[in-house]
């Protein structure tokens, strides 16, 4: 395949970006898309250009660190997968593709396609975690019954690999998905309930202190999430953190 690329350059995050346009030849359909800017970016070194920058670890589907908008969806035209997941057979040949970083306030661009997702970093620190008592005396793991259904439900909200795509395709630049989906992996098990008023209070609070925008129940998230993370979450959230509010 032959391809025009129109791809978001910036070269810090207070210089101004532009879309630059770049051309690509005999793409295989069998490659995936971060293997196809593999080969734009070998191009641009042997014509001593600077290589465009984009997050990428596993490529596996599982880090979260992939994160391109391309033509105008998070992770791509494909659903339930990540950037790295996608490959070049879902396009065709004289193809215009658009790529872009996550567009959000909170999720500042560092350079190309890069943001900067620390943000999702400390709304964990604020309370995404368990307590547990590493003295000798700990309790064995499976001690404590819990019924199918709810553990069900909190690995489903566990698969949250903390991607950003949600607040990406979110007119409101949101986070409300990734964030509930974190309290529910919690608050869904009996480990989870001690801290649990505090929990919903601190992340909640230190997402609004990140600027990230209310949730308007468009949907959007869950449409574009790879990992399916539902919107079942926000509401079971909304109801912990009217829980903690009035205790
Ligand atoms: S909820 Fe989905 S889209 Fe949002 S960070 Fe988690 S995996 Fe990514
Ligand atoms: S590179 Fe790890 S999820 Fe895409």
């Amino acid at each position: 395949m032959n391809l025009t690329l129109k791809i978001w350059r910036q070269k810090g995050p207070q210089e101004k970006g532009q879309m630059v346009e770049y051309k690509v030849t005999d793409i295989s359909e069998h490659m995936s898309f971060l293997e196809m800017m593999d080969v734009l970016n070998e191009s641009l070194v042997e014509k001593n250009e600077i290589p465009i920058a984009f997050d990428h670890d596993c490529r596996e589907g599982i880090c979260g660190m992939c994160s391109l908008h391309i033509n105008g969806e998070p992770h791509g035209p494909d659903r339930g997968i990540t950037t790295c997941q996608l490959h070049m057979r879902t396009f065709k040949d004289g193809d215009t593709i658009y790529i872009e970083p996550w567009r959000a306030k909170a999720f500042p661009v560092i350079k190309d396609l890069i943001v900067d997702r620390m943000a999702f970093e400390r709304i964990q620190q604020a309370g995404g975690y368990i307590s547990v008592n590493t003295s000798g005396n700990t309790q064995d793991a499976n001690a404590i019954p819990i019924p199918k259904l709810d553990a069900d439900l909190s690995m489903d909200a566990a698969a949250c690999i903390g991607c950003g795509a949600c607040v990406a395709s979110c007119k409101n630049s949101s986070a409300m998905l990734f964030v509930s989906a974190k309290v529910s992996q919690f608050a869904l098990l009996p480990q989870g309930k001690i801290e649990a008023a505090d929990r919903v209070r601190n992340m909640v609070k230190q997402m609004d202190d990140e600027g990230f925008g209310n949730c308007t129940n468009t949907g959007a998230c869950e449409v574009e999430c790879p990992k399916g993370i539902s919107l079942e979450n926000i509401a079971r959230m909304n109801r912990e953190y009217l829980k903690a509010s009035i205790i």
